[in-house]
């Protein structure tokens, strides 16, 4: 057990020994302390006012320092209380610890874990992937174009003249203050991903394989089939020699693809400015299978897409980059993706879609 020598020199050798026992000693009596009664022991034997080990120090090395030394002693004097007093105060945290660390260390096997939900891939981009995989499959690249389009790439170069009623039907939002910029400059929400058929065919001369997913606007008010901002798929091919019938049998083979191979398809003539000619592209009812019921209004058949060949007039646009109309010719495509994808899962209500409702969700994962 460690006493407080008397010192027989105070010279600083003989000072640092000293300390060096006293320190040693602190540390192996505060390491055997393993309760509370233990701790009040410790604290008192060298805490203590009345003969504690620190009052022995004070008494037999300091008080007893002749004058010159007294400083020297004194430094060290004051670096002993604080690593004392340093040690009491970590050896009681140990010490109150050690009763109670069982307590934290208890384990309830009975509660449930900690469930971390896994996020999935929404419907909307689900279907939209699984489009473009179809095509990916017959050799077609991918790309993507800017959501904010100018008026000539959204409308001019897709054969929409300026003023033309065709226009009426893709209202969209037009960014405020541009009144002094001519028309075609002007930017707007892009209401089609036909834009994107310009952008590449300025971008790379024939021949052209391509899908263009991505997010459109129009100015719709939301209904069970409608929505401001929706998703298509564009589609562009253009080489030497395309004719209607590669488009026919594309589209054919991508809703086989898509939906099953019992699926048909049907061409209705329609219009669309960038096509000539144009047609919508209808499928069986995955309802009733064709026999005709509510969801295609007894028809049999589901509209799904809009299709056509490369009108003459778009080629214009790019001929510099070798698109010439008497050379080169082509069929293009677009397709709603929410569309799709009600029909794929039987959604009756395109909103759910949007409405980020996490019971709606999980049903897809
Ligand atoms: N852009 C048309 C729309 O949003 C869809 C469309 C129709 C795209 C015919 C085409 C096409 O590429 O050939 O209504």
């Amino acid at each position: 057990m460690y006493t407080v020598p008397q010192l027989a020199d105070f010279s600083g050798p003989s000072l640092d020994a000293a300390v060096r026992d006293l320190l040693a000693a602190l540390e192996s009596e505060a390491t055997a302390v393993v309760g509370e009664t233990d701790w009040r022991a410790f604290r008192d034997r060298w805490m203590a006012r009345k003969n504690g080990i620190l009052s022995q120090v004070n008494d037999l090395w300091l008080k007893a320092a002749p004058g010159p030394q007294k400083r020297d002693v004194g430094q060290r004097v004051n670096q002993l209380n604080k690593s004392v007093e340093e040690a009491v105060e970590s050896a009681k945290g140990r010490a109150s610890g050690s009763s109670s660390s069982l307590a934290s260390e208890k384990l309830d096997v009975t509660l449930p874990g900690i469930r971390r939900p896994l996020g999935v891939e929404h419907p909307t981009i689900r279907t939209m992937n699984t489009i473009v995989r179809v095509f990916q499959r017959m050799g077609y690249s991918v790309g993507e174009g800017p959501e904010i389009e100018t008026d000539y790439y959204n409308f001019e170069s897709l054969n929409f003249p300026p003023n033309h009623p065709a226009r009426d039907t893709q209202d969209t939002i037009f960014i405020a203050g541009q009144e002094r910029k001519a028309q075609r400059d002007r930017l707007l929400l892009r209401t089609h991903t036909s834009p994107v058929q310009i952008h590449t065919m300025e971008r790379q001369p024939p021949p052209v394989r391509i899908v263009i997913p991505g997010k459109v606007y129009r100015h719709d008010t939301p209904d069970a089939t409608h929505s401001p901002v929706f998703h298509q798929v564009e589609g562009l091919v253009v080489d030497t020699g395309i004719t209607f019938c590669d488009l026919k049998g594309t589209l054919d083979h991508a809703m086989k693809a898509l939906f099953g191979a019992s699926m048909k398809t049907r061409f209705f003539p329609s219009f669309f400015p960038f096509t000539e000619p144009s047609a919508d592209v209808a499928v069986t009812c995955f309802k009733c299978g064709g026999s005709g019921c509510r969801l295609c209004k007894q028809s049999g058949w589901i509209e799904l897409l809009g299709a056509g060949m490369v009108d003459p007039n778009v080629y214009q646009f790019v001929r510099k980059n070798g698109y010439d109309p008497a050379k080169v010719s082509g069929f293009a495509f677009g397709m709603g993706v929410e569309r799709i994808a009600m029909a794929m899962y039987g959604i009756d209500d395109i909103q759910l879609l949007y409405s980020g409702d996490v019971r709606f969700l999980e049903q897809f994962a």
